[in-house]
């Protein structure tokens, strides 16, 4: 089977607010999928949906061909979908070491053993091995965004999902966050990454996808995306939220 994830039809939202609206989108095992779309679109949301946060009062989301889409929030997890937060919620007193380690126990469910393993094995990936006993509440911005990417891989996901990682980041550093995707596809990671940075969506992904109003407007090839009349109407009148 060719997909890892598919949206289908999929309406959601908070309450009786609906955000999601007839979302439609399918992302191949192995791909990097960009996606793009103006504050407030739904972008965040739809990985609310995706990992189980809210669910869907119509379609339907498969992970691996398998219907997920009213599956309770820490089973979707033990199947394989780990997440960053765009408002990263590190324990900054613990380790980094010691936070990674938590996220396989509890998210992964593994043993203390084999969550050492998995933690190192994550820490190595992001390379934060070198700085593991180090408390998280001192490090950079950059290896705080390194160190959510590596909770999440504790997690022992198929699926990566990454929000707004390389935001507030400067240029060398989002080049490292980019080297750092490409070794996460490398070790066969499947990623949907939610990212204003442009240079990121052109260069780093496989498949662009704009969302606007909780629908998906366009989806092809990043760098026709990114150049469309559509995408550019639909930023046009947001520019100042930027
Ligand atoms: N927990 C919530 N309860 C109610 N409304 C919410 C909640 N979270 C988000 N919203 C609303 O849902 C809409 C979509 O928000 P969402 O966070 O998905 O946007 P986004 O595309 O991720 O934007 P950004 O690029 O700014 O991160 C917004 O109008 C937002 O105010
Ligand atoms: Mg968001």
């Amino acid at each position: 089977m060719d997909n890892i994830l598919t949206f289908k039809n999929v309406n959601a939202g908070y309450g009786r607010v609906q955000i999601l609206n007839d979302l439609s989108f399918e992302v191949k095992k192995g791909d990097v999928y960009g996606v793009i779309g103006p504050n407030g679109c739904g972008k965040t949301t739809m990985f609310n949906a995706l990992i189980g946060l809210i669910i869907p009062t119509q379609g339907e989301i498969t992970f691996n061909g398998q219907n997920v889409t009213k599956m309770p929030a820490n089973a979707r997890c033990q199947l394989g979908i780990g997440r960053t937060y765009q408002v990263p919620r590190p324990f900054e007193g613990m380790s980094v070491f010691e936070n990674v380690l938590v996220a396989a126990v509890h998210g992964a469910k593994c043993s203390e053993h084999e969550g050492r393993e998995v933690a190192l094995e994550a820490l190595k990936l992001t390379s934060l091995y070198e700085k593991r006993e180090i408390r998280a509440g001192e490090l950079t911005l950059l290896d705080r965004k390194r160190m959510e990417i590596a909770r999440a891989l504790g997690t022992k996901p198929q699926l990566l999902l990454l929000d707004e990682v390389a935001a507030g980041l400067t240029e060398a550093e989002v080049q490292d966050v980019m080297k750092m995707v490409a070794d996460l596809k490398a070790a066969n990671y499947s990623i949907v990454w939610i990212e204003h940075v442009i240079q990121t969506m052109v260069e780093s992904t496989d498949v662009l996808m704009c969302m606007a109003e909780g629908h998906n407007l366009l989806i092809g090839e990043p760098r026709e995306v990114m150049n469309s009349k559509l995408v550019e109407e639909v930023y046009l009148g947001v520019e100042e939220d930027e």
